[in-house]
């Protein structure tokens, strides 16, 4: 395929769409007969089991798909990822997130230069700095050590650590090394998340992490800038030298900030914000919190998947598989979004921060040379733990629109609980769903079946369920550091290859940029309007009526106010 042809123009991909009819004379019901096509469709690396026997698939669709890969040079595209190459063509960067956790000794370019040493170097400096925190070596401007972290940052700078921090809490490793420690994270700009995070923290035991690879976020500077002014204004300006420390690309604006560039943690343009929970972005506040050594084990991994995608043939591939399905099930069933639903409380935050990397990456129009494309790229990801989810919005997904589902699941609890004279221990409970909701899912009810149950026949439609709806299973045997690094990665790969089969960048985020200019243009307004009573112009009737109506409404608020901090 030459770079400009759209992926939709080649024969695999016209291949594809002709045997989708084919497809749609098949159950599921029908293909779960076949235990060789079942036993085909599992695939096993490194503990992990992936069984995809569930998708809308025959051993000829995936073929069909192994093709697909080949006309969209995937191989190739993996290949020039890892080597560096500047595949983020509109930003002209390289996309190397896997040398954020390669081996100390691997040798990996960009710009002809290797990277891994530099990694490492940062690395050393978190294990350095992070143990001085957690010891009481490093302590705050009034000699009390510092107990709580409270990280700010926004999207790839959040949600990524938080999902990770939401993940160990309760490991046992994880939480007996956080004893006594807090992490918290502040995000959102609005005034609330600053209250809630600070309530019942003191600014004397607090160490404040800024996280921002461009450390130009509006809303993370304005956060930035309101705890530097909590910590200044309890304890002098000079604490901000102790109390504050910064994570970024770009260390010039950290010292402009007032951050003393010893106490940087560096990334490089090379780190995709979606991509960079395993820079210091996760790795500075999940360290203080847990310890070099848990995270590390965390990064160890991320890694192993990372020698997977490159290695493994397609066939045994997980992330490749998971990739091409997700694919097929866009681009040709046509099923525009997907759950994601882990059997783990532990990864609540999980389809949070999977949103961004995927919708982030692959929500694009145009391919990588700028072409519109004539098919629909990008899923839309939701999710929530099972069984919370059950309870939920899985009666649309059941007998409503067909939505693949990633089940994912845990052999063995962080935290088991078994109860004398129970049937099952509790985590066999929550795993009786894992196993039971793909197969309702495939299998649905049908009308005789009902008969036969002599349901009354006005019951009769409303309680079938046709079944034929796609999922993957995907087992992991624990949830400790590292299987959360491999669970992490996958995704990752997940979604990065994707994009490589639509031939789409996944690694720029242009879409978020209009929204912004847009907000400046209010912003600018809101301050001419507060503080010299300026008209509202330039705006539509809509945006006019309704800032109006703010302003006319918020008339209390001081033109120029002294500093208030939140009161609760
Ligand atoms: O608005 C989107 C975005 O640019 C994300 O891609 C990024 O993760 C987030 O904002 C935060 O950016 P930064 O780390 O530069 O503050």
């Amino acid at each position: 395929m030459a770079s400009s042809e759209l992926i939709s123009d080649t024969e695999q991909w016209k291949e594809l769409k002709a045997h989708v009819g084919d497809i749609k004379k098949t159950h599921l019901r029908d293909l779960l007969r076949d235990d060789a096509r079942s036993r085909a469709m599992m695939v096993e690396f490194d503990g992990i089991l992936l069984d995809y026997s569930r998708q809308q698939a025959t051993l000829e669709t995936v073929g069909k798909l192994f093709k697909l890969a080949e006309a969209a040079s995937l191989k190739q595209k993996i290949d020039r990822m890892y080597n560096g190459e500047h595949i983020n063509s509109t930003e002209d960067r390289s996309v190397l997130h896997v040398a954020l956790r390669a081996p100390r000794d691997a040798v990996i370019q960009s710009d002809g230069k290797n990277v891994v040493p530099n990694v490492w170097k940062v690395l050393d400096k978190i294990k350095e700095f992070s143990e001085k925190v957690r010891s009481g070596s490093w302590v705050g401007a009034t000699g009390k050590q510092l107990k709580d972290v409270v990280a700010i940052g926004i999207g790839g700078s959040f949600l990524g650590p938080l999902f990770v921090h939401t993940a160990l809490q309760t490991d046992p490793e994880a939480a007996e090394s956080s004893r006594g420690r807090q992490l918290r994270f502040l995000a959102n700009v609005d005034p609330i998340d600053v209250a809630r995070n600070i309530t019942g923290l003191n600014p004397e035991t607090t160490l404040v992490v800024v996280v921002s690879k461009t450390f130009t976020t509006a809303e993370t500077m304005l956060n930035a800038r309101t705890l530097r002014e909590w910590i200044s204004s309890a304890l002098g300006p000079s604490a901000v030298a102790k109390h504050m420390v910064a994570v970024s690309t770009n260390l010039t604006l950290v010292e402009k900030f007032g951050i003393d560039p010893n106490n940087a943690f560096a990334f490089w343009d090379w780190v995709g914000g979606r991509y960079s929970v395993c820079s210091a972005v996760g790795v500075l506040p999940l360290s203080l919190q847990y310890g070099f050594p848990v995270i590390e084990k965390f990064l160890k991994g991320a890694s192993s998947i990372d020698q997977h995608v490159r290695s493994e043939p397609f066939e045994r591939n997980i992330p490749v598989l998971l990739g091409l399905f997700s694919v097929w099930n866009v681009s040709f069933l046509g099923y525009p979004a997907r759950a994601i639903l882990p059997y783990s409380q532990a990864l609540e935050k999980f389809a949070p921060h999977i949103q961004q990397v995927s919708m982030e990456s692959n929500g694009k129009g145009v391919s990588i040379d700028g072409v519109p494309l004539p098919f629909e790229a990008g899923e839309i990801d939701f999710g929530e733990p099972g069984t919370n989810g059950q309870h939920s919005f899985y009666q649309l997904i059941h007998q409503g629109r067909v939505i693949p589902c990633d089940f994912i699941g845990v052999v063995k609890s962080q935290q088991p609980v078994y109860l004398k004279g129970e049937v099952v221990s509790n985590h066999d409970e929550l795993m009786s769903n894992f196993f039971a909701q793909p197969d309702a899912l495939a299998y649905g009810k049908t009308p005789e079946q009902l008969q036969k149950e002599n349901v009354p026949p006005h019951l009769v439609a409303h309680k079938t369920f046709t079944g034929n709806r796609p999922s993957v299973s995907i087992l992991l045997p624990s949830l400790n550091a590292y299987n959360i690094g491999q669970l992490l990665a996958i995704y990752e790969h997940r979604v990065a290859v994707q994009g490589f089969i639509w031939n789409i960048n996944s690694f720029d985020q242009w879409g978020v940029e209009l929204g912004k200019s847009l907000a400046t243009q209010v912003r600018k307004q809101l301050n001419a309007s507060r503080t010299k009573k300026e008209q509202i112009q330039g705006f539509n009737f809509s945006t006019t009526s309704l800032l109006t109506r703010y302003l006319q409404a918020s008339a209390d608020v001081p033109a120029d106010p002294p500093t208030r901090l939140p009161q609760i």
